[in-house]
């Protein structure tokens, strides 16, 4: 049974991530913090709150965080920099509000307040922009002997998906993920674009998903049929689950092949900016400090996915 702690920014494929998350027995959900990213955070917020709702878990306790990076970028913005203009993630998602409403807590108030108190190991899975977890580590550093694992979903080894360089996530908040991934974490396991652009779902497995007639599989696929419409590769006919994968991963291990390898963050570069300096060869000579995730196996995420959202 792994306890987790899900950091959001929901999102579409956040979302998904949520669904996985809430329904399967092998995990606990302990509560989903929220974060600006790919919408503003009451956005995230909100949409993080109806989907707990929709698959009968409001009682997964939403905390808010924060609506800014940790640290706004330094440059104005090049060309390279600017955003696709058709919306991938929807401002709010079609699913019923939720009767129960956001907790009194901010977020980074309830991360430290529960990884202080923790008597059991607890795996933080963050999958939007590092601001709450770079601000709680920075607030109570000694948080991070209660992780047991941090999953997550960031950075990539090759091509980024916000710049060419870089990827959204680290993107957004480059001084937070820079401050995350040198806090101490005991195991950090970074799921790169390299892994989770095999982590897709097509329109056709939409369909086989609708027809398991569960509330998540149907979410999920009517989710997932906009998200695929919204992407820049839409010409495939299938999007990549990125967040999902690292749920994928919580259940099982062999779905992503990862490299112990060491992982900076580039936090000053004008072109690089955001990218995750992940040294494959180990030329820089520093030792590793996360295992990083190069690939991943569609299939298996698929089933994953399918048998998750069917019970
Ligand atoms: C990441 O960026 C966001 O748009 C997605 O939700 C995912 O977390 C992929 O780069
Ligand atoms: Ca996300």
């Amino acid at each position: 049974m792994r306890r987790i702690i899900l950091d959001v920014d929901t999102g579409n494929d956040d979302a998904v991530a949520i669904m996985m998350a809430g329904l399967h027995p092998e995990i606990t959900l302990l509560g989903c913090t929220t974060v600006a990213g790919n919408l503003p955070v009451a956005n995230t917020t909100e949409n993080t709150l109806r989907v707990l709702h929709h698959i009968g878990r409001s009682d997964v306790p939403v905390f808010r965080g924060l609506a800014s990076p940790f640290a706004p970028h330094p440059f104005p913005t090049p060309a390279d920099f600017v955003s696709s203009a058709t919306p991938v993630h929807q401002e709010e998602l079609e699913l019923l509000p939720s009767p129960v409403g956001v907790q009194p807590h901010t977020a980074v108030e309830w991360l430290v307040e529960t990884l202080r108190n923790a008597t059991e190991k607890i795996t933080l899975v963050p999958v939007g922009p590092l601001t709450n977890i770079a601000a709680a580590v920075t607030l109570a550093p000694e948080i991070v002997d209660a992780v047991d694992e941090i999953v997550i979903m960031g950075g990539s080894a090759s091509h980024g998906n916000e710049t060419s360089q870089a990827e959204f996530n680290i993107f957004e908040d480059p001084v937070a993920a820079h401050v995350v991934v040198n806090a101490g974490f005991d195991r950090l396991t970074l799921v790169t674009l390299d892994a989770t652009r095999k982590a897709r779902v097509s329109a056709a497995q939409c369909r086989e998903l609708e027809a398991l007639g569960t509330p998540g599989a149907t979410a999920t696929a009517q989710i997932l049929d906009y998200y695929i419409r919204g992407n820049s590769d839409k010409a495939l006919g299938s999007a990549a689950v990125h967040d999902a994968l690292c749920i994928a991963y919580l259940l099982d291990p062999s779905v992503i092949e990862t490299a112990r390898l060491h992982v900076g963050v580039d936090t000053v570069g004008f072109h690089t900016y955001g990218r995750t300096l992940i040294d494959l060869t180990g030329i820089g000579g520093t030792a590793p400090n996360a295992s990083v995730a190069l690939g991943a196996d569609s299939a298996k995420f698929f089933d994953l996915l399918r048998s998750t959202l069917a019970a």
